[in-house]
């Protein structure tokens, strides 16, 4: 075969391989199969020297062009191949402008927060502060302080976290014994702290978390809140303790919730009482929720014992008051008819997003 028929062929070869070429690849294997070490058209362009001399030139002419044709085409194609590329990426990343965009949403305050800044605010209305107490506690702030006896069930290892084990050595067991030192079970150690620093008159509230060791289920958690008040002032009487409790039950639960103070012991106060509320389900005719009762206790409370102020310096034939404690998961409760307080420590957004 003549070299020019070789060259044309060649030509049409590349033209048809430029047309299959889809892949970079592709396209990179057609350019070895014909300019490569071991190509078709390196090893035509090889014999040159075996044509006759007076072709050789016109022959020389016509490979040069032919090889710059191929390179021109496969430069091309590859630029071809390089641009659908980037089209597809662009394609596969593209961003669209009219879609909504992706919000994030900003959560809500825990409903027993919430709750417990509503408390604040009904007190801070009637000019009382804030108190902070710290939550590892010794037990003269928890109990002695609060005239509590040395063998009050409360103070056992099975009603009490504490925090460092008194067991003699050799004989520490897997239970926590009693010992000084304790996770508050109550903030009425608050009271103690308040009055051991402040001059009377006192009247003040005290937000916070308390730990108990109880199983977690529908009434119980083993940590929970509690907001404890105090007042220390000339002259106060079972009257001022009703109003003001009486006026912060109305503020909280609304007018037509009616309140009963029950008689009932705590070591720290004297007359005490429990303060329930009647049951927002049933409206008092009994219930499951209110346990047919018609009733929900939701706070202690009464005079302070004298003997508690005897413990903190303050002198009791001249001052008197009252102190309670209120749960605030159960007032969570009552307001919003839970049944279950487990509900309010799982952190399941579709419940709590409701508040
Ligand atoms: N500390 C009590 C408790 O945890 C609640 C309580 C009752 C607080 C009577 C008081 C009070 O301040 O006067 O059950």
């Amino acid at each position: 075969m003549a070299m020019s028929d070789d060259l044309k062929s060649i030509e049409a070869q590349v033209e048809e391989g430029l047309k299959r070429a889809e892949t970079m690849e592709a396209l990179e294997a057609l350019r070895v199969s014909m300019l490569g070490r071991k190509g078709r058209l390196t090893a035509l362009m090889h014999t040159m020297g075996q044509v006759p001399p007076e072709e050789r030139r016109a022959m020389g002419q016509m490979a040069n062009t032919v090889r710059a044709k191929v390179e021109a085409g496969i430069t091309a194609r590859r630029e071809e191949l390089a641009n659908e590329l980037l089209e597809r990426r662009m394609a596969a990343d593209a961003v669209d402008v009219t879609l909504p965009g992706r919000t994030l949403s900003p959560g809500t305050q825990h409903l027993i927060n919430q709750i417990r800044e509503e408390i604040e605010d009904i007190f801070c209305g009637l000019g009382y502060t804030v108190e902070d107490g710290p939550y590892v506690e010794t037990t003269y702030y928890n109990f002695t302080a609060l005239n509590a006896p040395e063998d009050h069930p409360s103070r056992s290892a099975r009603d009490t976290f504490y925090v460092v084990d008194n067991a003699p050595e050799g004989k520490e067991t897997h239970v926590q014994g009693e010992s000084d030192i304790l996770l508050r079970t109550q903030t009425s150690g608050v009271q103690v702290h308040t009055m051991e620093t402040h001059e009377p008159p006192i009247y003040m509230i005290c937000p916070g978390t308390v730990f108990r060791p109880d199983t977690a289920d529908a009434n119980h958690l083993p940590q929970f809140t509690q907001v404890e008040g105090l007042v220390v002032d000339e002259g106060i009487t079972f009257g001022d303790l009703k109003g003001t409790l009486d006026y912060f039950t109305r503020e909280i639960f609304g007018k037509d919730r009616a309140t009963r103070y029950r008689p009932h012991f705590f070591p720290f106060t004297e007359p005490s009482c429990e303060v329930d509320v009647s049951c927002g389900v049933c409206h008092g005719k009994g219930c499951r929720f209110c346990k047919n009762t018609g009733w929900l206790e939701i706070l202690g409370c009464g005079m302070v014992d004298p003997n508690v102020f005897r413990y903190c310096g303050i002198d009791p034939e001249k001052y008197t008051g009252f102190a309670f404690g209120i749960g605030v998961e159960r007032v969570a409760a009552l307001r919003y008819d839970l049944p279950d307080l487990r509900m309010l420590m799982t952190g399941d957004m579709r419940f709590l997003n409701q508040f």
